[in-house]
């Protein structure tokens, strides 16, 4: 059955009020929680799992340098309704639902950075090894953008994040509220999601060999996941009415493992303001965006001169088939009062990183590689997550990361704490390639093209300890894309002189 387009409106995920007050800061209760959604008219309510039984979840607005508490809590069964893979890390001896929540894009402390051992069962009757506190604190010291949670338990993220847990946190400052942006009702979060479902509106996942043989366990983890559907903030392909004037979108694309090329019909441009670390500098104009998984766009689209027409948000990549449609714009609704946002020439100013500082160059591959059973995985460096920490930067310290992709597909690598910058890309022979429009920001994550080499300059701070980075496509992740990234003390090269850190 083809779901018809365009039939159901966008939905706003709700803002989040704090509950009550904790060590003299506001304190947020959210419930992970079993529940039906309805993703589409035509569709029977899903079984999803919601934070507060929201999908996406509700939304954080929080202003900067205000700090809070969240208490997430699981109230999940204890068997998951997609199919577990029990042979890949952290799901071979553990209870088969486990979650944990990151913030991802936040410098968060380690204690509350959701790391992936870090994980709780309902009622925090069992937790992870890295388990340290029920509540978490967020500093929200970074500049106003658009951060996200989601969950984060080892070996099962993609299957908790396809269930529904992944929400919006955005962070606001002064500087940007004096901005003439669109604001209020004209800026609108769009959370993106490909997903597929069963005849009977149930949430389809796959699992592998398709024809089980005694070789190979079943289910099995795959390496790639594509839905024939696109959700926009939970719901299938919605519409939105708009007014004829400018409008802000906060775009994030929460896709397990789809890559998008985010354009609009009839090719009308429209400004890049800003990326995953918040505004650029100065706008770019632009008529398309490659966008991978965990990766956020704020872009300016001026719908003014489109009155009474009909705009599709569309995937370049996938134009002609049904997920080339993302979502659509229908210009209908009458002017409320003149538009006098605008897009300044000037946006933000981002401290910029001195070459000259960089303690150290890591070279990092992006490779195909094989587990015990034959089954595709990808590593880095031909690591697993099991292996000991190589990633050990110093507190304070800048490096660079050279991404060396030498597969075909694409990965977006996410580095948990920092905030990099893009320094260039190269391709499979070493020539220089056109940098991306997100390039110019500030980044948490990297699209790595197939072949590409991208090098990365950030500076790991403000906190030491355990953390990790990995591959964004959710299926990557899950099978030991990831690694441990331990931040050291500054004095731990004066104190000691053991050899066992790659330092
Ligand atoms: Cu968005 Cu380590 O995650
Ligand atoms: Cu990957």
């Amino acid at each position: 059955m083809e779901l018809e387009k365009f039939v159901d409106p966008l939905p706003i995920p709700s803002i989040i009020m704090p509950k009550e007050q904790y060590k003299g800061e506001p304190l947020y209760e959210v419930r992970m929680i079993e529940t039906l959604h309805k993703f589409h008219r035509d569709l029977p309510a899903a079984k999803v799992w919601g934070y507060n039984g929201l999908v996406p979840g509700p939304t954080f607005n929080v202003e900067r340098n205000q700090s809070i508490y969240v208490r997430w809590t699981n109230h999940l069964p204890l068997k998951h309704f997609l199919p577990v893979d029990k042979t890949i890390h952290g799901a071979v001896h553990n209870p088969e639902v486990r979650t944990v929540v990151h913030l991802h894009g936040s410098p968060s402390e380690p204690d509350s950075d959701g790391h992936p051992e870090a994980w709780f069962t309902r009622n925090f009757r069992q937790t992870g090894p890295h388990f340290k506190k029920e509540i978490y604190h967020y500093p929200n010291s970074e500049r106003a953008s658009c951060l996200w949670y989601h969950d984060h338990a080892l070996g099962i993220t993609r299957l908790n994040v396809y269930a529904g847990l992944a929400g919006l946190y955005f962070i606001r400052d002064k500087h940007e509220r004096t901005l003439p942006l669109p604001k209020g009702k004209y800026e609108i979060p769009l959370v993106i999601q490909d997903k597929s479902f069963n005849p009977d509106g149930s949430l389809f996942y796959p699992a592998q060999p398709e024809n089980p043989t005694p070789n190979i366990p079943y289910p099995s983890i795959v390496p790639a996941f594509l839905g024939n559907t696109i959700t926009v903030n939970g719901k299938v392909w919605p519409y939105l009415q708009v007014e004829p004037r400018k409008y802000r979108f906060r775009l994030l694309n929460a896709s397990n493992t789809r890559t998008y090329k985010y354009q609009f019909s009839n090719h009308i441009p429209f400004y890049l303001i800003g990326t995953d670390g918040g505004l650029l500098e100065r706008p770019i104009r632009v008529e398309s965006l490659d966008v991978s998984p965990a990766e956020r766009v704020d872009i300016v689209v001026d719908f003014s001169k489109l009155k009474g027409q009909s705009i599709l948000l569309q995937d370049g990549f996938e134009l002609g088939n049904p997920t080339g449609a993302i979502m659509e714009f229908q210009v209908t609704k009458p002017l409320s009062f003149p538009d006098q946002s605008r897009v300044p020439l000037l946006l933000s100013h981002i401290e910029p990183l001195s070459l000259n500082c960089v303690r150290k160059v890591r070279r990092l591959t992006l490779q195909d590689s094989q587990d015990e059973f034959g089954r595709l995985m990808l590593l880095f460096d031909d690591k697993t997550w099991m292996d000991p920490v190589t990633e050990t930067p110093l507190l304070g310290s800048t490096e660079i990361w050279e991404l060396v992709n030498q597969t075909p597909g694409i990965h977006p690598i996410h580095i948990h704490l920092v905030n990099f910058r893009v320094i260039d890309r190269y391709d499979e022979n070493g020539n220089l390639v056109e940098p991306l429009p997100a390039d110019f920001g500030l980044k948490d994550t990297v699209l790595v093209a197939g072949g590409q080499t991208v090098r990365i300059i950030m500076k790991f701070q403000p906190y030491c300890g355990d953390y990790v980075w990995h591959c964004h496509r959710l299926e990557h992740e899950d099978h030991d894309m990831m690694r441990p990234l331990t931040i050291l003390p500054c004095d731990f090269s004066s104190k000691s002189n053991s050899g066992h850190h790659s330092d």
